[in-house]
Parts: structure tokens; C-alpha cells; sequence
């Protein structure tokens, strides 16, 4: 394949996002006059609509007549085994925050993440009952545009504060829609250990607070602009996480996977600036935001001392 003209995909992107957003709200609007039900995937809180399949179609059918050789990657259509290949692959999520969408609460958006030689490039996020217009170029930063601000601003939008322990950190965690008793058991632990006073509670972190947005590409927008601090999540899929770790990273942010590839990379400082195939695919997720710089600690150290704290924190599990 010649080197590709990423300029071009993100500007691609960025109008076919704008497209599907007119696709999700006027589905929506349909479907509120309607009064039409959402059916239901693996269980009833796991849910699916005619418009997060229109929605794929009309992106999917729009990137193969533009980039025919390219490989496509999208919730409604994925087989849950598929692979990142070497050449261009477009990994997208019609609808991010179904739940959301079928109830009108506004954090739902399509993600489009772009991956080339393997690793996440390009990401797009657009939520249109928001308006709000995430994007992200590997090497030429993160942007926000909004019908307030429609001059785009870079990520993150204040400069990075320290962050010295989890006591000052938002932390994003979701219930999911596994709701067998392992998984609640090993998620009430880390709420507990996450949330718990240290002086009642054994290895209590008492962060600041705990938001479940229901939405993981919003969660790693809004870490990449500075108002969120950490975001864990298992079970999710490449689609929910592509386009959000290519916008997050370059806005300083970072994002690991599982316990055992994180320790690895902790030794080794990989992580930083690469999103691997093994971490995109591997449905283990921990990103923390951009922090800034001490006189006696960098950002990047911070980065990993908060990483390290975090994982000692919860219990991993494996998702269905
Ligand atoms: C969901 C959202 C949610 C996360 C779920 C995902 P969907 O995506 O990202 O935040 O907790 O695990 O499935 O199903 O609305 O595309
Ligand atoms: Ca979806």
C-alpha cells in the first residue's frame, strides 16, 4: 500500500461523523414521536436499535466506496474475533451510549478510529445532541469544537495540574452489562477499595468521586480535555476505545491494558505514545489524563505512579 494521506482521512472522517450525527439525531427524533421500543442484544441491558445499524451502514458504505482497499472494522457487524491488520482498518462504533440514546440522556456519539501499520492514528468522536466535535491526528495534537467554541482548541483545554495521589482524582467506571455475580463481586471490591476512607476502609483510595457516563469514547474525550482524570474498563471492544485512545494520547493522555501487560510495560516504559494491537484489542483498559510537570516529579513519572496505584487498587477480571 503507498503511504497514505492521513490529512485527508481525518478531514474524511470528521464530515462523515458530522453525517452519522444527523443520522443519530434524526433517528432519534423518529423514534421519540414513534414511541418504538429498543430490542435487546445479549440481555436486557445490553441494547440495539434500527439506527445504530443504519448508522453503521451508512458509514461502512461510505468508507468502502472512498477507500476500497481498506479493512472495516464496526460494532454491528463484527464477529468479536477480528484482528488489526498492517494496512489502513477503520474501527467504528455507530452509536456509543445506546442506553443513553434510547432514553435521551445526550452522552451518546459515533466513534471512528483509524488505525495504520497497526496502531491507532486517527480518531473522531462527534455527539450531536452535544454538538460536540472531538478529533485527533497522530502527531498534530487533540481538538475540540462546539457550537460555543467553533474555533477549534486543543486538548487539553487548561494546562495540566499535578496529580499528586488518587485522592484528588474523577475516576470513570462503569456497571457494563455483565451482570453476573463474579463480575459485580470483583466490581464492588474496586468501588469499595476506590472509594473507601483509608481509616475504615483496608486500602481505601477515597478518590474524589466516581462518574458513569455510559459512553467509553466520551469518558476518553473528556479525559483527553482535562475533566476527567482516570477511566477503567473491562469488557468493552476495540470500537468503544479506538478513536478515543488516538485522541487521548495525543493529548498527553495514556492508556494500558491488563495487569500483566502493564507491568511489563511499566518496566519498560513502552507505553507511552503507542496504543498496541494487544492492548486496542484486548478489552482491559486503564487511561489516565496529561499531568503536569513538579519540580520533583515529570508527568510521565506521575503517569505510572498513578498507573501502579491504581491496579493495586481493583480486581481484574476476565469479560465474556
Ligand atoms: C457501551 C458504552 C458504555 C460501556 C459499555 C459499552 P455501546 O457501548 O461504551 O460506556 O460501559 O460496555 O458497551 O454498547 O453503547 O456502544
Ligand atoms: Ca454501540
Amino acid at each position: 500500500m503507498s503511504e497514505l494521506n492521513l490529512q485527508e482521512v481525518l478531514d474524511f472522517a470528521i464530515d462523515l461523523a458530522k453525517k452519522a450525527g444527523k443520522a443519530i439525531s434524526d433517528g432519534q427524533a423518529k423514534r421519540f414521536t414513534e414511541g418504538t421500543a429498543a430490542e435487546t442484544k445479549k440481555n436486557s441491558a445490553d441494547l440495539l436499535t434500527e439506527v445504530d445499524q443504519a448508522t453503521e451502514k451508512l458509514v461502512k458504505e461510505a468508507i468502502t466506496a472512498k477507500y476500497p482497499d481498506h479493512a472495516f472494522i464496526g460494532e454491528e457487524s463484527a464477529q468479536g474475533s477480528e484482528s488489526v491488520p498492517e494496512g489502513g482498518c477503520w474501527i467504528v462504533d455507530p452509536i456509543d451510549g445506546t442506553t443513553n440514546f434510547v432514553h435521551g440522556f445526550p452522552y451518546c456519539c459515533i466513534s471512528i478510529g483509524f488505525t495504520y501499520k497497526k496502531e491507532p492514528v486517527m480518531g473522531v468522536i462527534y455527539a450531536p445532541f452535544l454538538d460536540h466535535l472531538y478529533y485527533a491526528l497522530q502527531g498534530h495534537g487533540a481538538y475540540l469544537v462546539t457550537a460555543q467554541a467553533p474555533e477549534p482548541r486543543r486538548l487539553p483545554l487548561a494546562k495540566p495540574t499535578p496529580l499528586p495521589s488518587m485522592r484528588q482524582a474523577v475516576v470513570a467506571m462503569e456497571w457494563g452489562s455483565d451482570r453476573r455475580s463474579e463480575i459485580l463481586e470483583a466490581k464492588l471490591q474496586s468501588f469499595r477499595r476506590l472509594c473507601g476512607d483509608p481509616e475504615d476502609v483496608e486500602g481505601g483510595k477515597m478518590v474524589q468521586g466516581i462518574r458513569s457516563i455510559g459512553s467509553a469514547a466520551l469518558v476518553s474525550a473528556s479525559i483527553a480535555a482535562g475533566s476527567i482524570d482516570v477511566y477503567y474498563e473491562i469488557g468493552t471492544w476495540s470500537w468503544d476505545q479506538c478513536a478515543g485512545t488516538a485522541i487521548l494520547r495525543e493529548a498527553g493522555g495514556v492508556t494500558v491494558g491488563s495487569k500483566a501487560w502493564t507491568s511489563k510495560a511499566l518496566a519498560s516504559d513502552s507505553m507511552f505514545g503507542t496504543v498496541p494491537p494487544e492492548v486496542l484489542m484486548g478489552r482491559k483498559y486503564l487511561s489516565i489524563r496529561a499531568i503536569g510537570d513538579t519540580p520533583q516529579e515529570s508527568g510521565r513519572a506521575a503517569q505510572k505512579r498513578l498507573i501502579k496505584e491504581f491496579y493495586d487498587a481493583v480486581v481484574e477480571f476476565d469479560p465474556k
